[in-house]
């Protein structure tokens, strides 16, 4: 398997990690205090900074090269790329739940609650089509000069969960890690 598909399959695998730890928080959160403002923060800004800055526009050139390349897959790969924008929106709505619910009151964070859970939903049906069906797609269908360009077309940030930075970037993620197990 090229390094790209791998490093997309192992982004999922530390994705899905997350998306745990965010149901986790959202499911003690009528009973927690003070709010985990900042640790759901962060776990959203992860997505906002590496899935959808990094993450989805390899996956973006995958999917259109397939697109060009072979008819099948065709309507998977349009709702695939359409699922990418929808995400966009659902981090923003989050981020704002979590800031608006920072005063407590419990309409507040029933909204939270519901923007989570659809973030998480989304995310985690989202991952596991690709998985499935998409990726194994792309490893039938492409070479290996596919997968150096899509990812030689971006700046090429690792995993923000791999770099030893993580402590600065995501400090309460980090603390939270820390307790538990690590990421792979
Ligand atoms: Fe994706
Ligand atoms: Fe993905």
């Amino acid at each position: 398997m090229h390094k790209t598909l791998a490093r997309l399959y192992r982004d999922h695998l530390n994705s899905n990690r997350l998306m745990d730890i965010l149901e986790g928080q959202l499911e003690v959160l009528k009973f927690t205090k003070p709010l985990p403002a900042k640790l759901m923060s962060e776990i959203v800004s992860y997505v906002r900074e590496y899935t959808d800055k990094i993450h989805h526009p390899i996956e973006d050139h995958l999917y259109q090269v397939l697109l060009a390349r072979t008819d099948r897959g065709h309507d998977e790969m349009e709702e695939l790329l359409g699922q990418h924008l929808i995400v966009v929106d659902l981090t923003r709505k989050m981020l704002q739940a979590v800031d608006s619910a920072d005063g407590g009151d419990n309409d507040s964070i029933d909204r939270l609650i519901e923007a989570g859970r659809e973030l998480i939903s989304h995310q985690r049906n989202h991952m596991n089509f690709e998985d499935r069906m998409a990726f194994p797609l792309l490893q039938e269908e492409l070479k290996d000069e596919d997968f150096d360009i899509a990812a030689g077309a971006l700046p090429d940030d690792e995993d923000p969960l791999l770099d030893p930075n993580i402590a600065t970037r995501y400090p309460e993620l980090f603390s939270y890690l820390n307790k538990g197990e690590l990421m792979v």
